[in-house]
């Protein structure tokens, strides 16, 4: 797997070098398409090819309603990284149980600057062509924010949770778009026929918001 001339895996480990100045700063996804990926960093770190310690992550999305549940954005990535030596207090993901949801938004909008935002983006795609939350429409400039989810992001979904659309939160929190345009690079995992008709238009066409697939480049 590669982000333009580089792998994953050395610019995880190239945060080594970084520290004690800088943390190397990654944004997340969910779904089923980075698990692979995922997978292979927690080997590389089983077999001490790379350290996570100097690794700041931010997740791009989480349910409004749903934090305890075993399939919340927050068990997802526990379940994942919990096998890796990265420093909880240097995760960070959207708390969709907080009291006040605007306040919960302008905190984590605060520590994706202060963490310098994010070098690397590394996304899937919803077969909606949402990405995080952001569903078609969403402006090239918008921010962290609740969104309500449409009703092709909870059929996308429902697959996770017993192919129950009521068991679907229909409310979210989510990165904008304007933080994928604003990483250091961002790398698109793509995977299944069902998304043949996104990739084509991530590939094929301009940078607008009539699909937020379409807006960044795909690698
Ligand atoms: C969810 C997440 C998105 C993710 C999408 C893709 O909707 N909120 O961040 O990109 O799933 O899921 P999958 O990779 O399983 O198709």
């Amino acid at each position: 797997m590669t982000c333009s001339h580089v792998t994953l895996a050395e610019l995880v480990a190239s945060a080594e070098l970084h520290h004690p100045d800088k943390f190397f700063t990654l944004g997340l996804s969910t779904g089923s398409t980075p698990l692979g990926c995922y997978q292979k960093l927690i080997e590389s770190y089983k077999n001490r090819d790379l350290s996570f310690k100097y690794v700041k992550t931010f997740n791009v999305d989480e349910y409004v309603g749903l934090r305890d549940h075993p399939e919340s954005y927050h068990s997802f990535m526990w379940n994942n990284f919990k096998h890796t030596d990265i420093h909880s207090e240097n995760t960070h993901i959207l708390d969709g149980n907080a009291a006040d949801l605007q306040a919960e938004r302008d905190t984590f909008e605060e520590k994706i600057k202060v963490a310098g935002g994010m070098e690397l983006f590394l996304r899937g795609i919803g077969p909606a062509q949402h990405i995080a939350f952001n569903q078609l429409g969403s402006s090239l400039v918008s921010r962290t924010r609740v969104k309500m989810l449409a009703m092709d992001t909870i059929l996308a979904n429902a697959r996770f949770l017993d192919g129950d659309l009521a068991k679907v939160p229909t409310v979210a929190l989510t990165v904008g778009v304007g933080a994928v345009i604003d990483a250091g690079e961002v790398m698109t995992l793509v995977t299944g026929a069902h998304k043949a008709f996104v990739l084509y238009k991530a590939i094929k066409e301009g940078v607008n918001h009539s699909g937020p697939c379409l807006h960044t480049q795909c690698v």
